[in-house]
């Protein structure tokens, strides 16, 4: 049987996570970190687990195919990596079907991972380049912002479903106001801000607090982007300054681990 090969871009939030899961909007970029699934329609080797069994399951064929997964994205990284799999392993499995058929299949997986989805990970890993996205519906925007530096504040110990409720059971009206607001007048001078209405609805750890007040000190900005996490890291953390050899010798200095991506990769595609 010949086999499928996808590939899926991962994400990163520039502005605008959790308040999007209430219809306020978020601006979004797909990144050159990329996640490759190769689907045989083969007996299966070996068990499958969590996401994937999840998704196999429901597709109707977890007995029937062979995978290959092959990601360069951190898991719980805030980079979207769930989105990534999912849609990829759609995109596989149900190659013939219209794309309105793919985008469901893909957010009963997301939702499975994720609690109650917005739907910006999923789009964003769909159409690629950069968006503004708001309840369901999206425009391509362009931004100069086309590389960004993202440091590891460790893997947070909670899901993103797990934050997403956390934050549902609070009162976040107002936070998710002014985020709205930043959103539609969004530049990279508005990250810091970002952060703390970020930290003051309680998605950021302490561990990733210390490593944003000490790039802030040299007059950089930074936030984490994605989910978030209090109880250990909160994920990556993008980070900002005019000048980047004082970003980097300050990462160096801390030995922070940190890659540089570039943004407005392509989004999922067929590699065969
Ligand atoms: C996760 O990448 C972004 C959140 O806003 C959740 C969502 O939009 O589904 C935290």
């Amino acid at each position: 049987m010949e086999e499928t090969i996808v590939s899926a871009p991962g994400k990163i939030i520039l502005a605008g996570e959790h308040a999007v899961v209430y219809g306020y909007p978020a601006i979004v970029a797909a990144i050159n970190m990329r996640i490759t699934v190769v689907v045989k329609q083969e007996k299966p080797d070996k068990k499958y687990t969590g996401l994937v069994k999840y998704a196999l399951e429901q597709l109707g064929i977890i007995d029937k195919v062979k995978l290959n997964i092959n990601s360069e994205l951190p898991v719980g990284g805030g980079l979207g990596s769930s989105a990534a799999l999912a849609t990829a392993l759609v995109w596989a499995i149900k190659k013939d079907s219209s794309q309105a058929e793919k985008d469901q299949w893909v957010k009963i997986i997301e939702d499975f991972q994720h609690g109650k989805s917005s739907g910006v990970d999923q789009t964003i890993v769909r159409e690629g380049g950069w968006l503004r996205f708001q309840q369901g519906k999206w425009q391509v925007i362009k931004l100069q912002f086309k590389a960004a530096i993202l440091i590891d504040s460790g893997k947070p110990k909670e899901s993103t479903g797990e934050m997403v409720k956390m934050i549902a059971e609070g009162r976040h009206e107002a936070e998710f106001k002014k985020i709205g607001e930043l959103v539609n007048n969004w530049r990279p001078e508005l990250i810091q801000e970002n952060e703390r209405l970020l930290e003051k609805i309680g998605v950021v750890g302490e561990k990733a607090k210390k490593i944003i007040r000490e790039i802030e000190a040299m007059g950089g900005q930074a936030k984490i982007c994605g989910a978030g996490g209090v109880k250990a890291g909160s994920g990556m953390i993008l980070a900002v300054h005019k000048n980047k050899a004082k970003l980097k010798q300050l990462i160096d200095k801390n030995k922070w681990k940190s890659s540089e991506v570039r943004l407005g990769d392509e989004g999922v595609r067929y590699e065969n």
